[in-house]
């Protein structure tokens, strides 16, 4: 069942995405060379203290961090490690879930440290633009499918992979919410979007192959192919008229952040 969410929910969940948004912008200046992912994950978590955020992944599963930070081939759900050192050129994924007032929001961004090479660069905007056509889908009328097509179709028409054992999701007391937003699919399908629904939207990507798999760690998920990946999320709110983006700064400079 998919939840419609009522004015004071879904104000908590923008005080939520909003603060999200802030942390990203940040701890932008921390993604350079030599910096540790642990190091990345003590400032997320000394900032969703400072701004009254309770993380949404501490716990989720036995997850012990309040990120997600992954590097390259790594997709999602990379760890926080002392000895993981930023290098020049590293493609790094890091990914936010926190509530404000029991309330969720959800957030990731692909970055380049230091000076990117042409292959990343043009991954991350990939994926930004899947990012940008599926929220487009998220409106009232739609289905929920289409918010699917809307994504592959860009990533594929770009040469990527649309990875598929992974996918977006509801969202709003819980973390992970009904329905589920696979990033491939055919337009029409499922049910037709209303609003006050909350949608957590992340295409994840890969420069090769879709297929995937998980480290002996038990999280982080790689491509197969070992082929670079981006993952960017944002959380929207299904609205009568444009769609309700909670995790990003008004400012058309910061779109992404
Ligand atoms: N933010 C991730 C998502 O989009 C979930 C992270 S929870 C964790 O679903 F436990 F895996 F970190
Ligand atoms: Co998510």
């Amino acid at each position: 069942m998919i939840e419609i969410k009522n004015k004071s929910s879904i104000a908590k969940m923008e005080e939520a995405g909003r603060l999200l948004s802030e942390i990203f912008e940040e701890l932008s200046p921390l993604i350079c060379s030599g910096v540790s992912t642990a190091s990345i994950n003590a400032f997320v978590a000394d900032q969703l203290k400072k701004k009254g955020l309770v993380s949404s992944s501490k716990g989720y599963a036995g997850y012990k961090y309040e990120s997600c930070i992954s590097i390259n081939d790594e997709l999602i759900h990379g760890i926080p490690c002392e000895a993981r050192k930023l290098k020049n050129a590293d493609l790094v994924k890091i990914d936010i879930c926190a509530s404000w007032k029991s309330y969720c929001a959800d957030m990731a961004r692909s970055f380049c440290v230091g000076q990117c090479t042409v292959e990343a660069n043009k991954l991350i905007s990939v994926a930004q633009e899947a990012l940008d056509c599926g929220i487009a889908k998220a409106r009232e009328g739609n289905y929920l499918s289409d918010i699917s097509f809307a994504i592959q179709k860009v990533v594929e028409t770009n040469g990527c992979g649309v990875i598929r054992d992974f996918a977006g999701h509801g969202i709003g007391r819980r973390l992970h919410e009904d329905p589920e937003i696979p990033n491939y699919g055919k337009p029409g399908r499922g049910v037709i979007l209303r609003p006050g629904m909350a949608l957590a939207i992340e295409p994840m990507i890969s420069a090769g192959d879709y297929k995937v798999v998980i480290m002996d760690d038990g999280w982080t998920v790689k491509t197969a192919d070992k082929s670079l990946a981006a993952h960017v999320e944002d959380t929207v709110i299904v609205t009568q008229d444009e769609p309700k983006i909670l995790t990003r700064r008004k400012s058309g400079e910061m779109r992404y952040l």
